[in-house]
Formats: C-alpha cells, sequence, structure tokens
C-alpha cells in the first residue's frame, strides 16, 4: 500500500506501518531495499534520476525515514540525523546565533545542557535554565534575556516533571520566540507537540522511536519551510546525518512504536502503583499518579503516561545503588526506551556530566525505563532487588 493511494489521514498505526514506506517499483519488493550506495548514475549531467546524487545530502532509505518520521509528529518535514543530539546540534546551529539566547528547563536532559552550555556557550549562545512549571517565571526569563528559542522537554529526564506545552508556546511566541519540544519520553504516539503549536520536535530516536537498544539517531520535524531548510542544511552542510543502516533499522522499530507503547505503558503503571506500596520509598515519580504536581496537564496533553518511572529511596544513595546493581530483569544500563527493561543511576551515569551544576539529580533517585516484558517478572525482580535493603 502506498501512503498517497489513501482518500483521508489514516491513523497513527497505519501512518507508522506505511508512511515513507511504498513498495518497490522495480522488483514489487514489500519492504523498501537498503540502498548503501554512496552515490547515484544521473540520466546525464544534471538531469538526476529521482533527485539523488550522493548520500551526504539525499538517501532513499534516509527518506523513507524522515517521511514516517513527519507522518508520524503531523509535520511536512522531517529530517534524521546521527544522534539526539547531533539533531539538537543542528537546530541550534541552524537557527541561533552569537548573541541570541535559550531559555530552557531546569530539569532538562544533561547531554541537552553540556551541548548548549558548553558547545554554543563558547560559540557566543546564552542560556537560562528555569522551572517550566512557573509559566510567569519562563515569561519573565524569555522577555528579559530577549530569548530567540525556548526549549521544551516533557516528561523531562529523569525528573519526569511535566511542562504545559500550549501555555509555554505562547509564551515564546508572543515573544517572538521560537518553541522547540524535546518528545522523546513520551514519543509521537502519546504527544503530539506540533498540534499543541511547537515550531520544531526533536527526537532521540536511539530511544522509543528506534525501539530495540540497537541504533543511535535523531530527528526534528517540523511543519514550518523556513526553518526546515535551515535545520536540513546542517544536516547536509556538517554531514550529521543518520547512515542507511541506521535509518533503516529506525524505520523498523517506528512500524511497531503503537504496540510496542501500550505495553509500555501498562507496565509502567502496574511498577508505578508496587512502588508507591513499598515503606523504602519518599517518591514515585510518575505522570500517571493523580498526585504527581503534573498529572492534570499530562492527562491533558498526552494520551498516555508513557514508560518511564523514577523513584527516590529513603535510604539516599547507598539504598539506590544497592537495589540497581541487584535487578536481574532490569539491566543496570544508560539509554531507555528499549524493549527491556533499564535501571539507570543518573547521578553517576546519564547524568554525571551535570553533577554540582543546578541541574544536578538527587543521589537517592533511580530511574526506571520499563519494557514490554510480563509485569509480574519485573515486580519480582524489583521485590528482590528491595528485599536486599
Ligand atoms: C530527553 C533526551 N533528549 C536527547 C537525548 C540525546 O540523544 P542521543 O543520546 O541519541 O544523542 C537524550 C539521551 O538520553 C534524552 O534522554
Amino acid at each position: 500500500m502506498s501512503s498517497q493511494s489513501q482518500p483521508q489521514t489514516p491513523g497513527f498505526n497505519t501512518r507508522a506501518v506505511h508512511a515513507g514506506q511504498a513498495w518497490e517499483e522495480s522488483t514489487g519488493a514489500v519492504i523498501p531495499p537498503l540502498y548503501l550506495s554512496t552515490t547515484y548514475h544521473p540520466h546525464r549531467i544534471g538531469e538526476l534520476r529521482g533527485g539523488y546524487d550522493y548520500s551526504r545530502g539525499t538517501n532513499p532509505t534516509r527518506d523513507s525515514l524522515q517521511e514516517q518520521l513527519a507522518a508520524l509528529e503531523g509535520g511536512r518535514f522531517g529530517i534524521s540525523y546521527a544522534s539526539g543530539l547531533g539533531a539538537e546540534d543542528a537546530i541550534l546551529r541552524g537557527l541561533l546565533t552569537s548573541g541570541d539566547h535559550v531559555v530552557m528547563g531546569n530539569d532538562v536532559y544533561g547531554g541537552t545542557f553540556r551541548l548548549i552550555d558548553r558547545i554554543h556557550g563558547g560559540a557566543g549562545i546564552g542560556h537560562t535554565p528555569v522551572d517550566l512549571g512557573d509559566v510567569d517565571a519562563v515569561r519573565a526569563a524569555v522577555r528579559q534575556n530577549h530569548a530567540k528559542m525556548l526549549w521544551i522537554e516533557t516528561p523531562s529526564n529523569p525528573m519526569m516533571k511535566i511542562a504545559d506545552i500550549e501555555a509555554l508556546v505562547a509564551v515564546a511566541h508572543e515573544a517572538g520566540a521560537l518553541a522547540v519540544v524535546d518528545n522523546t519520553f513520551a514519543t509521537p504516539y502519546l504527544q503530539q507537540p506540533l498540534a499543541l503549536g511547537a515550531d520544531l520536535v526533536v527526537h532521540s530516536t536511539t530511544k522509543y522511536l528506534g525501539g530495540h537498544s540497537d541504533v543511535v539517531g535523531g530527528s526534528v520535524i517540523t511543519d514550518n519551510q523556513e526553518l526546515a531548510d535551515k535545520v536540513r542544511f546542517i544536516q547536509f552542510a556538517a554531514g550529521n546525518q543518520s547512515s542507511p543502516f541506521d535509518a533503516y533499522l529506525t524505520t523498523r522499530g517506528i512500524k511497531t512504536l503503537g504496540v510496542r507503547m501500550d505495553r509500555h505503558v501498562a507496565n509502567a503503571e502496574a511498577v508505578a502503583d508496587w512502588l508507591l506500596g513499598r515503606s523504602e520509598v519518599s517518591h514515585v515519580l510518575y505522570p500517571g499518579l493523580p498526585d504527581h504536581p503534573g498529572h492534570q496537564i499530562a492527562a491533558r496533553q498526552m494520551s498516555g503516561f508513557g514508560g518511564m518511572v523514577s523513584v527516590r529511596l529513603k535510604g539516599g544513595a547507598s539504598a539506590a545503588r544497592t537495589v540497581a546493581e541487584a535487578t536481574r530483569v532490569f539491566t543496570l544500563a544508560e539509554s531507555l526506551g528499549g524493549i527491556e527493561s533499564l535501571m539507570n543511576y543518573p547521578s553517576e551515569m546519564t547524568h554525571a556530566s551535570v553533577k554540582g551544576t543546578e541541574l544536578a539529580v538527587p543521589e537517592d533517585l533511580l530511574r526506571l525505563s520499563v519494557g514490554i516484558e510480563d509485569a509480574a517478572d519485573l515486580i519480582g525482580d524489583l521485590e528482590r532487588a528491595f528485599g536486599q535493603l
């Protein structure tokens, strides 16, 4: 089935399976082939076949992923990169110049902070971290700094804070700033920032979109041609595009995004409920819980509360380390969003780079990427690990 033949916009899962995946004309191959060729033979000089000449610029396998990404986020333009940070860098480099300012969440992913602070800071871009839950404080920070960009990550990694996308987009736009949403934790299956007014969506496709912990990648999606052209220029001119094989694997993962997310959400809810009942736990950070401070906003802007759960332990850093090293079904590792459950100790692992800054993650916190295994096995594993305390 070709996506162009649909009479009306197909549903999410149909788009995930078919967008950008038209069968191949010359052989009828149902799954589009992996195009590894670096270069393409034109009909004659200046007359390309299908627009392809050199794979840093354009490649059919990458195009197939980019079309799929755009269809899922509801934008016209998808651009894919070698990593999530590569995608973020393309936005920052493509759209800002020296003297510009970014306002961002004070719990933004540590690598995003490092990129803005240490790479773009050195190139003259200023930044102000602010609590995105306080819309008035965000408005004040955007105005005072004449910010060109508001960087929103929701739910945030690993504090699981929720930001009100629609309200923050309004704050950015009234000041003439661009609103960027990192949609990595939610995925387009659960949250659609472009429909809420955001100018650009960015993903680490390494996570839920790839979904199998076997490919690093990133993407930018927008409905704005001018922004797309500038961000795509960085992909081509700086050469941080996704490789054809990475694009192929990411496309393959995306086809099952909806079914995987349903299971991730159900299992995360079961794990969050189990953690709530444990005496060793001081806080369960999951937006699906009614007493989570962002629950009402999450219920409005997300169609499910996601597969990530953070938990803080009364026994502090030593209790967190003990549990992190004791689980067997949850594997102790960085990253998230794969089919397998992962256990992470952010203050010494994913977020070690922000230790000692205002973005530092509490040392009693564990981040659980709840996979698609059987919930009873995940809870049994946690029960055994908590038994070590
Ligand atoms: C929310 C978020 N954004 C961006 C990134 C960066 O993505 P990548 O590791 O693919 O460069 C990560 C990585 O963990 C992340 O969690």
